[in-house]
């Protein structure tokens, strides 16, 4: 594998690939990978020809009171991890390479609707940094198809609608959520936890199951919520939500309606702040 740290190098491998008529792959990550970014590279290799991964722990999606600086950074060990799934190509630039005006002078993508509530609620800024980083990543890798992970299910549609609003020529691929054997969805954060809390964290994936065991039994979205967030708390969770969503817009599920359905938690454990989600109903496609 090899590894680029500025724009020009890059540009330069991608465009010999892509006039060779290769098709690649873009995974981006923020490093301190684990299996569960591992999994969007085998399945970005299952897309093209030449897969390229990014690590860049972006400031501009960290609010003030976020763990940017504590953020775990594990260059050395995410660089092996990279080599040994499949990845050929490695861009792990500087700051100034994706902020050249520095970050608060930087242009700013903003996605309309879908940034909005959950996540967008709670993390103001939080998707116009995704955004923002993402549009900059895409214009210097100019990859054919790009893998993200259901994990992060606010982010995914975040993403999926910039694309087709500013009409970028990339297949957003989803990848499914790889988890600990009692349910906790893999996450550089779950570091933080405790052995103890990460055993308790499992009452997340636990809660989301339920939810959509009740929704299936037809039970009303207001009862099914209040349940999940008293489950939560009997584990010693603090829900910033626990919420029945359209799963193609988040918008609120007022009743169960023929719509296709995602279950959404955001939950504090301690110090660590988790989410996690479940699709309701049919096993969603991997790519879908
Ligand atoms: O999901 C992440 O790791 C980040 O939000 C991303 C997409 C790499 C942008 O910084």
């Amino acid at each position: 594998m090899d590894s680029v740290v500025d724009a020009a190098d890059l540009r330069a491998r991608v465009s010999t690939w892509r006039s060779a008529g290769l098709r690649v792959a873009f995974v981006p990550t923020m490093g301190n990978l684990h299996a569960g970014h591992f999994s969007l590279l085998t399945r970005a290799r299952a897309h093209a020809d030449r897969v390229v991964a990014s690590i860049f722990v972006n400031p501009t999606q960290f609010g003030p009171n976020e763990d940017f600086a504590r953020y775990p950074r594990t260059p050395e060990r995410d660089r092996n991890g990279l080599a040994a799934h499949g990845c050929d190509l490695l861009f792990a630039p500087a700051i100034e390479e994706l902020y050249p005006f520095g970050t608060a002078a930087s242009t700013r993508v903003e996605v309309a609707q879908v940034s909005e509530p959950l996540e967008g609620a709670m993390r103001p800024g939080h998707f116009v940094g995704v955004a923002t980083v993402v549009t900059k990543l895409f214009n210097l890798v100019q990859p054919d198809v790009a893998v993200f992970g259901r994990k992060d299910y606010q982010q995914l549609l975040v993403i999926r609608r910039m694309v087709v609003d500013l009409r970028l020529p990339i297949d957003i691929v989803a990848a499914p959520i790889v988890r600990e054997a009692n349910g906790l969805a893999m996450s550089s954060r779950n570091q933080y936890l405790t052995v103890g809390e990460r055993e308790r964290a499992g009452v997340i994936h636990a809660t989301l199951e339920s939810m959509c065991e009740a929704v299936g039994a037809g039970q009303a979205v207001q009862t099914i919520e209040a349940r999940a967030h008293a489950q939560l708390a009997a584990a010693g969770l603090v829900a910033d939500y626990a919420t029945l969503r359209r799963a193609d817009d988040l918008a609120e599920a007022r009743d169960l309606g023929p719509v296709p359905l995602v279950a959404l938690i955001a939950a504090r454990l301690g110090k660590t702040r988790l989410i996690d989600n479940v699709a309701c109903g049919a096993p969603a496609s991997a790519d879908s």
